[in-house]
């Protein structure tokens, strides 16, 4: 880790100070507010994975970067382990300028603007360079990325795959649809997945993130789906022991900033800001299969158990999920712009 992150005690310093009191981001390290690095502005970045995460080791780089390539005028502070929220919170409070940027699942930015659910369908892509190759396509991707700047004061960056998501559960593995009748199986805030959920023959729980560890332990839960680098850094693998290879969707994480923040740079800064977010981007796909196998072999040395599935039984009826939830031009554009992409 490059530096210490604030403590939930400075942190909540800063909250009874008001942090829309330095919006534009210009938290110090010690927690007082108001004071950048060297004058600079530092801004503050909403993360709910831990420092392990690929994501956090990307971000936290990316603002050391920064800061170098602009001699100390922006830097960026990554905080985990939704210290600043949960996501849906996040968004907000980047929307209104209390935090700087924020992670946000695909399934979040879905809510606000219904054309982002097309890159949240199940099989819209084939793996992690199709995606990546799909989501940093300006021609593609442009006007979605500046579809929120107006209505909620966002502009999507750009970001960083989830990988293959696989469902796992309480008891044991599932093999097919009928596996998973009656479970309760949390997913993400999204009716896309909800959907999703129930194709798969589960009953959907929507729930933020950070809650899953403790509804898994308590019964709340019987299953939950996600990748394996969140299977094990979130401690999953603990309570849901059973990964079954579902690998029902390759999942989107997304960078958002504050619109006004953004276009307050200066051409020279903004210029070095995207260099610079594209090295992080690329960074973050290099680290995450290497996160991937090294998160599957501590659960399994943690007691987890890796089973494949009747894929055809889950393919079936997740494909279908693409007519029924593609209802406007502008999504099928998008549709059929990422699946010529795979081919
Ligand atoms: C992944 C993803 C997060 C998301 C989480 C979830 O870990 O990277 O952005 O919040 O899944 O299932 O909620």
């Amino acid at each position: 880790m490059r530096k210490k992150t604030l403590s939930l005690v400075a942190l909540t310093g800063v909250t009874a100070l008001g942090l829309a009191a330095c919006g534009g981001g210009n938290a110090s390290e010690d927690g007082t507010a108001g004071g950048g690095a060297a004058g600079g502005t530092t801004m503050r970045l909403a993360l709910n994975q831990t420092e392990e995460h690929p994501s956090y080791i990307a971000l936290d780089n990316f603002g050391e970067r920064l800061s170098e390539a602009t001699d100390g005028r922006w830097d960026v502070d990554v905080f985990p382990n939704e210290t600043l929220g949960a996501q849906q919170e996040a968004l907000q409070l980047v929307s209104d300028g209390t935090v700087d940027l924020a992670i946000v699942s695909g399934t979040q930015l879905e809510n606000l603007n219904e054309d982002f659910l097309v890159f949240n369908l199940p099989k819209v892509f084939d793996d992690v360079d199709h995606q990546m190759k799909v989501i940093h396509d300006q021609e593609i991707v442009g006007d979605l990325y500046s579809s929120l700047e107006d209505s909620n004061n966002l502009t999507v960056l750009g970001g960083f795959t989830q990988g293959a998501r696989s469902v796992y559960t309480t008891d044991g593995p599932v093999e097919t649809p009928e596996d998973l009748a009656g479970k309760k199986l949390r997913v993400q805030e999204s009716d896309l997945h909800i959907a999703m959920a129930e194709a798969m023959g589960a009953a959907a729980t929507p729930m933020a993130y950070g809650e899953v560890y403790t509804a898994l332990q308590s019964g709340v839960l019987d299953a939950a789906e996600n990748n394996e680098v969140s299977f094990y850094t979130a401690k999953h693998f603990e309570v849901a022991p059973h990964w079954s290879y579902t690998n029902h969707l390759v999942g989107l994480d997304y960078l958002i900033i504050n619109t006004d923040l953004l276009e307050g740079m200066s051409e020279e800064d903004r210029a070095i800001f995207d260099e610079e977010w594209q090295a992080t981007y690329e960074e973050h796909t290099q680290l995450w299969d290497e996160a991937t196998q090294e998160a599957i072999e501590q659960a399994k040395a943690g007691g987890a158990t890796f089973t494949e599935v009747d894929s055809a039984a889950f393919d079936e009826p997740l494909s279908a999920l693409a007519d029924e939830f593609i209802t406007n031009e502008s999504q099928q554009a998008l549709y059929d712009a990422a699946r010529a992409a795979a081919e």
